[in-house]
């Protein structure tokens, strides 16, 4: 059978082989997606790029998402990439197109339309931002076509944070944007009015997050991208601070939106809120 895969070094906690094997059946689709795990060293793992190509091209391969710590070394092997990866910076997803092997990027716009669709929500004037590193590159490059009024980004290496808007500046699809670079210390004057978390703060117990949410909108929006529990640390914090539940989330519709966005370049299927549903209700078990 013609294989789909996801690569990432570990890959084992992968969810996108139990999304994807469920709409491949669904659509009647005779392929199977499974988790792949490249090598860290550059020699074998430039030996099986290539690999990869070689079978993309003789359609033994339909397509490929990548993850952690593989999202920008494809570039080398592909023959395109598509606009959305200018601003990105990052590849998610390989597919092909008129014969051509194509490096794309699905997580900003699996972000946003998580956010209109399942959520109901627009993106508003003032948002924060927590990190720095791929996922704050994929969401902003969305994100930023909606022309926020500010942005403020926090990070711990401010180095990073300054890299990522100088990137967003030089682009210039908002030059109406206000762009803040604060540490982690810094607490928001202005009430924020979507709060996203792309950062491993609150992983663990010993992070300070006091200064957190604390000027939350009381109509605003808490996305935290993490999802290894139901209630992450900033979604229970926001839930103390009386933001409505249906405005304070984890990353998984963010996890299925990017994965129906990859479905839609490779089979060219436009999913539905029931196929999106159905995924998320599979995550649960
Ligand atoms: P991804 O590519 O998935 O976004 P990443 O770049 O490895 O992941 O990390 C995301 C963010 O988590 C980074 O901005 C990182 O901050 P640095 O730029 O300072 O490295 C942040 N991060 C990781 N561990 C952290 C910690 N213990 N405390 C605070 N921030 C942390």
């Amino acid at each position: 059978m013609k294989k789909l895969y996801v690569i990432g070094n570990p890959i084992e906690h992968s969810q996108s082989p139990k999304i994807h094997n469920y709409w491949l059946k669904k659509y009647n689709k005779s392929f199977r997606y499974e988790k792949l795990q490249l090598s860290l060293n550059d020699k074998i793992f430039a030996e099986q790029k290539l690999d990869l190509r070689k079978k993309m091209k003789e359609e033994e391969i339909k397509g490929i998402n990548i993850t952690v710590p593989f999202k920008t070394r494809f570039m080398d092997i592909l023959d395109d990439i598509d606009e959305s990866v200018h601003l990105a910076k990052a590849i998610n997803i390989i597919y092909k197109k008129d014969e051509k092997i194509i490096g794309g990027n699905t997580d900003g716009i699996g972000f946003c339309k998580s956010l209109k669709d399942d959520f109901n929500f627009s993106v508003p004037g003032i948002i924060q931002i927590l990190g720095a590193g791929g996922a704050a590159y994929g969401i902003l490059s969305e994100l930023i076509k909606y022309r926020p009024r500010v942005i403020y980004v926090c990070n711990r290496t401010i180095t990073k944070a300054q890299e990522l808007v100088n990137n967003f500046k030089k682009a210039n699809v908002s030059p109406s944007t206000t762009w803040e670079i604060h540490d982690l210390s810094f607490s928001v004057p202005s009430p924020v009015e979507l709060f996203i978390n792309t950062s491993y703060l609150g992983m663990k117990a010993d992070h300070k997050l006091d200064n957190y949410l604390n000027r939350m909108s009381a109509q605003g929006f808490v996305y935290d991208i993490n999802y290894n529990e139901e209630l992450t640390i900033f979604n229970k914090m926001a839930d103390d601070r009386g933001v409505d539940f249906k405005r304070n989330v984890n990353g998984k519709y963010m996890l299925i939106r990017q994965a129906a966005e990859a479905f839609k370049k490779w089979f060219n299927i436009s999913l539905i809120k029931n196929d999106i549903d159905e995924a998320v209700d599979l995550l649960k078990v």
